[in-house]
């Protein structure tokens, strides 16, 4: 089970004065010493957290791999060809939100993404799309010859009891339809050190991406050892 690290709250911090300070890409380095197999920024259109020199400063360092989450937007889909990382995974994105809320709306922008597919692919890029543990999401991704899907776990997480059962069950069942279709299943979402051990271990789910969670740890213990420590959590000790 790979762990995809977020770092944009190195970002948001940053943000907060407009300076250097934490360096996103310094952040990386560390995450990928603690045990990271990738590190995940979302370019926002709003650029609330990482801007765009982050995305090329952070490829460049890195040797594990580089996951930018972005929207479909056309001045973003422009800067993603351009940089080319190893792997996108497409959001809905809204202006609002504080993070992002749902999955994206597959069966919506069908045309669009059958449409998009090839630019990336082309350039060897694996596409993700972010969804909803829902059989009417996933068979469109397959539709539109999507490489992964990345299951969003939100509701898992702010569940408890037998509804967070429930939700376990839904993205299992995801999870089972995805690999059957020929996708590979990622995951994330409000994962932390308490809830990710049964989603990892759904044996269809190869990644999970995980961000506040771990940066949160990090203020206390340092990121490269949350970074170790949620590896642990995700094999149930
Ligand atoms: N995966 C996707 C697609 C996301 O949008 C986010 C949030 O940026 C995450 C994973 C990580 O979520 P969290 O920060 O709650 O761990």
């Amino acid at each position: 089970m790979k762990l995809g690290v977020n770092i944009d709250h190195i970002a948001t911090v940053r943000q907060a004065r407009g300076g250097v300070e934490p360096s996103p890409f310094l952040a990386a380095l560390q995450a990928q010493a603690g045990g990271a197999d990738g590190i995940t920024v979302h370019l926002r259109e709003d650029r609330r957290h990482i801007q765009d020199h982050d995305v090329t400063d952070v490829q460049k360092v890195i040797r594990i791999t580089l996951n930018l989450e972005m929207s479909l937007n056309p001045g973003i889909v422009k800067i993603a060809l351009k940089v080319s990382p190893e792997k996108v995974c497409l959001v809905p994105e809204k202006r609002r939100e504080l993070t992002t809320e749902g999955g994206l709306d597959v069966c919506a922008n069908e045309k669009l993404l059958k449409r998009l597919m090839p630019e990336f692919h082309r350039r060897k890029i694996e596409v993700s799309l972010f969804i909803d543990p829902s059989k009417k999401q996933i068979r469109a991704a397959g539709r539109v010859h999507a490489d992964t899907i990345e299951i969003h776990t939100g509701a898992y997480a702010n569940a408890s009891g037998a509804r967070q059962r429930r939700e376990w069950m839904r993205i299992k069942r995801a999870a089972k339809l995805a690999t059957q279709l020929g996708l590979q299943v990622n995951a994330g979402h409000g994962l932390n050190y308490e809830n990710v051990d049964k989603i990892a271990a759904i044996p269809e789910i190869r990644e999970l991406n995980i961000g506040h969670a771990i940066v949160s740890r990090a203020l206390f213990v340092g990121l490269k050892t949350a970074v170790r420590e949620m590896k642990q959590a995700m094999r149930g000790r």
